[in-house]
């Protein structure tokens, strides 16, 4: 009972202190939903689908629709007309550019999140992924 007595508060206060410091560790590592929308993560493959459609779709259509409207040279609607655009056209350097450059896509929209431009790119060079 001495012995317990003795030594049970410091194994207390060790015990709250690698508890405490287990937590830190443990809410370091956990990602939030939002953490996992930011990071790249090399092993998932891209697909139009998934992740490049909705960027488009939210970003583009409303003038690159099918037809174009609002003087929009070309639709951006399709996997093939948006792969079309980013071979032919100088697409990835207009997204690329800082709002208010001249070409700069979105026009009169705020630039595209560096983490989109990168899906693109990533997708790109994944080969279209569908
Ligand atoms: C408010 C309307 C509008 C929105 C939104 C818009 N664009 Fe455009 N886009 C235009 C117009 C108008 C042109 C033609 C004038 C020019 O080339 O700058 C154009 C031209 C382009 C071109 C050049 C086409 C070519 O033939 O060389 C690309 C690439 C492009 N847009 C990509 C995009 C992308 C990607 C988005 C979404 C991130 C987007 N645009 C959003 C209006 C828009």
């Amino acid at each position: 009972m001495v012995v317990l007595k003795h030594f049970f508060p410091m194994k207390f206060k060790q015990f709250i202190f690698a508890g405490t410091f287990a937590f830190l560790i443990l809410s370091c590592t956990n990602t939030s939903e939002n953490d996992l929308i930011e990071q790249l993560d090399p092993a998932v493959v891209i697909t139009y689908t998934e992740h490049i459609k909705p960027i488009y779709d939210t970003n583009c259509l409303n003038c690159h629709s099918n037809p174009p409207i609002n003087g929009a040279g070309m639709p951006l609607s399709t996997l093939s007309e948006l792969q079309n655009s980013i071979e032919n056209t100088d697409h990835i350097d207009r997204i690329s550019r800082q709002s208010g450059e001249s070409g700069f896509m979105p026009l009169g929209g705020a630039r595209l999140p560096q983490t989109s431009i990168d899906l693109i790119k990533q997708w790109q060079s994944e080969g279209f992924v569908e």
